[in-house]
């Protein structure tokens, strides 16, 4: 496949980065993932803004402007071996020698893209919707930002396959925060509560998207700090991501939510994604 590294189309195989990238040494840098169906990208205006938003909240100056990232976001996914994919997309602050603070004089940031496939959902695995299991939260309070320093969400994510299951709900305090890499939405007597946009949580582009959507199919939609029973209770749980859009989390903790299938608002919700998709 090709990927693209610093200016230049290549071959994954050849596309190499030193070993003194800040990326590597500190985990020192951003990203995005942003889904293509049929080789269209899919907000691809949000995932930009959001990128800016992370390089700015993190002080790396990347010189290029969303006209740059727009077309190097398109260009990859004309390029890409898949019909539907996503591109994965990183900056680091560059190569320098290893010192915590930034480089002074800045040095150029590493940047780099690929694309991905982009395995939608079966209906079956819509159907049956996943597992999740509560999680403390072990993470920094920069949330907001889509930092590559991704340890808390790994190790979430881990123990998550450890014990079987697709995805944990996330608490900090006893508050609901987010999936190790997904928001999640509480439905409860037809009212879809959100956790609040903070530095808690990465605000997914799938959540401006679930609000449009709960706007349009005249859904209330709450913004709250949403405590740990309150979830036990929930009638639904969803969760939203790039790369899997919109599912049901049909087990919680071991038990059914709600009837143990997906609810009417999680099918409300896909068929309205599924239509603008179409
Ligand atoms: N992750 N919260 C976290 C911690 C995430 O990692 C993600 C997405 C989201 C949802 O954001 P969006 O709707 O923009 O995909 C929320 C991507 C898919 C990833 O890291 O692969």
């Amino acid at each position: 496949i090709t990927v693209y590294l610093n200016g230049e189309y290549l071959p994954l195989s050849q596309a190499k980065v030193s070993v003194l990238d800040r990326g590597f040494i500190f985990g020192d840098g951003v990203y995005e993932v942003v889904p293509a169906y049929q080789r269209k990208p899919f907000r691809l205006k949000e995932h930009i803004a959001r990128l800016v938003r992370s390089l700015d909240k993190v002080s790396i100056q990347t010189g290029k402007d969303e006209a740059f990232w727009e077309t190097l976001l398109t260009d990859l996914i004309q390029q890409s071996d898949w019909e539907d994919n996503y591109v994965y997309l990183q900056v680091t602050r560059g190569v320098a020698k290893r010192d915590h603070a930034f480089p002074n004089p800045p040095v150029a940031p590493t940047i780099f893209a690929m694309t991905c496939p982009l395995k939608r959902l079966t209906e079956q695995e819509r159907q049956e919707g996943v597992k999740a299991l509560s999680y403390p939260e072990m993470r920094w309070l920069h949330c907001d930002i889509k930092s590559i320093s991704l340890l808390g969400n790994v190790l979430a994510k881990q123990y998550a396959v450890a014990h079987g299951v697709q995805e944990v709900v996330q608490f900090r305090e006893g508050i609901l925060t987010e999936g190790a890499s997904s928001n999640i939405w509480v439905i409860k007597e037809g009212v879809i509560y959100a956790p609040k946009r903070d530095n808690r949580i990465l605000e997914g582009i799938r959540y401006g998207l679930i609000e449009e959507f709960a706007t349009q199919l005249n859904i209330p939609f709450v913004e709250a700090d949403i405590a740990q029973s309150f979830v036990e209770e929930a009638d639904e749980l969803l969760q939203t991501s790039a790369t899997r859009e919109v599912v049901a989390i049909t087990t919680y903790n071991h038990k059914p939510v709600g009837k143990g299938v997906p609810g009417p608002i999680f099918h409300q919700l896909r068929q309205t994604y599924d239509e603008v998709l179409a």
